[in-house]
């Protein structure tokens, strides 16, 4: 019997570009997941169209119809565990996650950050490396942890900093990569070449020393 795709869950607040290259991926073959679930904080969210037209399952809970942060991230986390997801893709998903919610899924939830972390953490990201003058910029695609963007990170696309550059050029060019890196990501976890581990990342059973790098044909690899 062939194996079953793995089951994942989105999380997105937002336009959903990152989801869209996800479903590009899986629908070139090049993914094999189960979308069973995409879920928003923002009714309004394009993400959520996106998963309506693929037909893919959606829940908007509006955090204000609950008493606290903790309420609404336990019942959030309840109805992903109750769709069957195995893995959770954090993209664009603008909460701070309560870590006791969190905590079942450590392991098996990752985020897409707009910067090369450790740098930058939170918001603003392009902005914050132009004004730091830095030479290069990118994203990385972590495991989520109850620390704000302070997961182990498992792997990173870089990209230069133009004489000239503005926050929108800079994320406008950094869009692609990302939308390159979290599918190659999300296809290593979910076939286990990529696992964690308390004491860090194993990448085809190694500890992971430093992040993976995009190349340019797609492919993740240690440098
Ligand atoms: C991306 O830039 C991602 O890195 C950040 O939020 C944005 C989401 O974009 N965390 P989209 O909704 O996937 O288009």
């Amino acid at each position: 019997m062939p194996d079953s795709p793995a089951k994942v869950a989105l999380l997105a607040s937002g336009r959903g570009s990152n989801l869209a290259a996800l479903l590009a991926a899986r629908e070139r073959g090049e993914l094999p997941v189960e979308f069973v679930l995409v879920a928003s904080d923002k009714a309004n969210a394009g993400a959520l169209r996106l998963a309506e037209a693929a037909n893919i399952p959606t829940l908007a809970l509006d955090p204000r119809s609950y008493p606290d942060r903790r309420a609404f991230d336990l019942d959030l986390f309840a109805r992903l565990a109750a769709s069957g997801a195995e893995w959770l893709v954090l993209a664009g998903f603008m909460r701070i996650l309560d870590g006791e919610a969190l905590s079942p899924w450590i392991g098996r939830m990752i985020n897409i950050h707009p910067s090369l972390l450790p740098k930058y953490r939170g918001l603003h990201t392009h902005r914050r490396a132009l004004e730091a003058n830095d030479p290069e910029h990118g994203a990385s695609v972590h495991f989520v942890t109850a620390e704000l963007d302070g997961g182990p990170v498992i792997a990173q696309a870089r990209l230069p900093i133009e004489a000239g550059d503005d926050e929108l050029q800079l994320a406008q060019r950094l869009l692609p990569l990302e939308h390159r890196l979290l599918p190659a990501v999300l296809g290593l976890l979910v076939s286990q070449r990529l696992q964690w581990h308390e004491h860090g990342p194993r990448f085809d059973g190694q500890p992971l020393l430093r992040p993976l790098t995009l190349g340019d044909d797609g492919s993740l690899s240690v440098k």
